[in-house]
């Protein structure tokens, strides 16, 4: 349960509010996220996903203040632990990315340097943010290699990262943003490169980790199956919006939100990750039929339930415990 507001309870340990990016486009001003809020608690993961284009990674970008010129965050708020870090000067905001929120990729060689052994660029990121000695950084490299199932961790610390398998580079990057105990860390499909026996163990551990260190997970992946027993909570994204959230448990057993349909849909019972959306019609590009600015629903082209009203903003429709569609005709209602 969400505490209420005003209680004094903890606050979230990653908050977002209203979160707006932009890019200038040929066609106009294309809004890649256009009013994005979520909450994640302690030890909580939450799933964010939806297809390409939908605005996962420029949701997560944007958090860490990270979005490139002209790329632009227009309005919203970025809460960690209830205070507000968006709009801090840069080097208030580097103190902070890495040491209270981490981000991990899908390619782990975008933050692992392929020529330097793993043990010396992990002690360097513990000497970014703490001052202790680097026999000390070392050890906390290792332990860090421990925690998330790393076989012989001493010896891995002196492997450079193309001596180790995908999986194994993705765990190194995962220890790597755990070492500062961050309170949330926001994983952009990490897996996606992986195949599934190794996905499935390296989810495993984080739900491990999630529960063991209380550290807030956003996990972001265009791949349904793979956070559905994973995750605490859904988002599911269509061009740039929430369209529907909710406990990974309701969302998954009567998604409301004609896309979430779609996508539930589309995941076999073979759990083959990365399917398609076979029984959608293609559609047109996910900035929406009107263009950029158009309040209706903008999955309107592509939705078996359409009707003319669908031009129009769409409603918040709730089904409790925090389950919520945007749509004016939500599946398993005769509206
Ligand atoms: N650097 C950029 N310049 C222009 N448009 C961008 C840029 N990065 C992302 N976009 C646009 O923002 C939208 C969302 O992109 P993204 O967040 O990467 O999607 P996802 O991660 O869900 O696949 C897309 O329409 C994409 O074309
Ligand atoms: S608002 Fe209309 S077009 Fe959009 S998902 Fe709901 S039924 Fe479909
Ligand atoms: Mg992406």
């Amino acid at each position: 349960m969400e505490p209420a507001p005003g209680t004094g309870a903890t606050p979230p340990a990653l908050e977002v509010r209203g979160l707006r990016t932009q890019f200038p486009g040929r066609a106009g001003v294309v809004r890649a996220v256009d009013g994005v809020s979520f909450s994640i608690r302690r030890g909580e993961i939450l799933g964010l996903v939806g297809e390409s284009g939908s605005g996962k990674s420029v949701t997560g970008f944007s958090i860490l203040g990270l979005v490139e010129p002209p790329g632009r965050i227009t309005a919203g708020q970025v809460l960690l632990e209830g205070r507000p870090i968006n709009g801090l000067s840069g080097s208030a905001l580097r103190r902070i990315r890495g040491a209270e929120v981490a981000m991990v990729f899908q390619d782990p060689l975008m933050t692992l340097n392929p020529v330097l052994r793993i043990g010396t660029q992990m002690a360097a990121a513990v000497r970014a943010h703490d001052r202790v000695s680097r026999a000390a950084a070392w050890a906390r490299a290792e332990e860090a290699l421990a925690v998330v199932g790393i076989p012989s961790p001493r010896a891995r610390l002196e492997s450079y990262p193309h001596q180790l398998s995908g999986g194994m580079r993705q765990r190194v990057a995962i220890a790597t943003a755990l070492l500062h105990r961050p309170k949330a860390i926001i994983a952009d499909e990490p897996t996606t490169a992986l195949d599934v026996s190794i996905q499935g163990q390296i989810l495993a551990e984080v739900r491990r980790l999630a529960d063991a260190t209380g550290t807030a997970f956003l996990w972001i992946t265009h791949d349904l199956a793979v956070v559905s027993s994973l995750a605490d909570a859904l988002c599911v994204m269509y061009a740039g919006r929430v369209v529907e959230r909710g406990p990974a448990s309701a969302v998954i057993a009567a998604p409301r939100h004609p896309y979430t349909v779609a996508l539930v849909g589309s995941v076999p019972s073979g759990h083959a990750p990365g399917a398609r959306l076979p029984q959608l019609a293609a559609g047109l590009p996910p900035q929406g039929p009107g263009g950029a600015a158009d309040a209706g629903c903008l999955f309107r082209t592509r939705c078996p339930r359409a009707t003319p009203v669908c031009a129009t903003p769409p409603p918040e429709a709730g089904f409790g415990a925090g389950h919520t569609a945007l749509c004016h005709h939500p599946a398993g209602t005769t509206a």
